[in-house]
């Protein structure tokens, strides 16, 4: 039995599918078997960050539906043969799914799987009910930037019921937080209120990888995807300490 985990924030644009995308190849390439969900019905993108636009035919929508099976809805990458996507939707939106059977879904995913990671729409409205409601634990994804603390902080407490929560800073730069132009980590942590699972840097990778269609975590491990896979050893319970260059992050300059 796995964990199904809800990656939300509030504020869109601030790196959930990204965040997916990456941690998902990452625990997939550690050995772990991992499913993530695209549940931005209407506006997916994570088959794109996934390179998987063309083999994700069927969505969760048809299988909820009956127009397709499970089997043939969960698609996968020859090279990340541990990791499969369930696309959202693209043209239905979050308020004509029936959200008892997408978490009957996301549950049935959990039971054979080690790790399932849904992928939230931006905002605390219909798309987050659908996503947090269908998974047991939740990470908070923010940038460190005043308007998306506020925004996590305001997701963190609609998560209260979830297994306790965690926080993914993401596109830290140390030059900005020396300059005090954006928030440093026990900022972030505290505004938000949850425990930090792990800092990603800004990198120009993420988006590079993504436009060419490649997960972040087959361009290499470093930067982005070397904090990310770290993120996915803590999560398999493993000791992964934040590097002392990240962690210095947390004091002001
Ligand atoms: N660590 C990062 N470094 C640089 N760019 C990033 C990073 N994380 C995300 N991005 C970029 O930010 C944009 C928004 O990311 P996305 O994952 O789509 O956010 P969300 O799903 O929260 O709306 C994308 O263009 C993505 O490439
Ligand atoms: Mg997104």
């Amino acid at each position: 039995m796995g964990v199904s985990v809800v990656v939300a924030s509030g504020k869109g644009g601030v790196g959930k599918t990204s965040v997916v995308a990456g941690l998902s190849s990452c625990l997939a390439a550690l050995g772990c078997k991992t499913v993530c969900v695209d549940g931005d019905a209407g506006l997916r993108n994570l088959d794109l960050a996934l390179g998987l636009q063309e083999q994700a035919v069927f969505d969760f929508n048809d299988v909820l539906l009956g127009r397709a099976a499970l089997k043939d809805a969960l698609v996968s990458r020859p090279d990340i043969p541990k990791l499969q996507l369930l696309a959202a939707p693209a043209h239905t939106p979050a308020s004509a799914i029936d959200r008892t059977a997408f978490s009957a879904l996301i549950a049935t995913l959990a039971e054979s799987n080690d790790f399932v990671l849904v992928d939230c729409t931006a905002g605390l409205d219909t798309g987050f009910a659908l996503a947090a409601g269908a998974c047991t634990g939740a990470i908070v994804v923010t940038t460190p930037n005043q308007m998306a603390l506020r925004d996590s902080a305001r997701c963190a407490e609609r998560l209260a019921d979830h297994e306790p929560a965690k926080l993914i800073v993401n596109r830290v730069q140390p030059r900005l937080v020396r300059l005090r132009h954006a928030f440093n980590i026990d900022e972030a942590m505290d505004t938000v209120g949850l425990p930090l699972l792990g800092i990603v840097p800004e990198d120009e990778m993420v988006s590079a990888a993504q436009n060419h269609n490649i997960p972040l975590v087959l361009a290499g491990r470093k930067g982005a995807g070397s904090a990310l896979c770290n993120i996915a050893e803590r999560m398999m319970g493993r000791e992964c300490p934040i590097p002392r260059r990240l962690r210095e992050w947390k004091v002001e300059g």
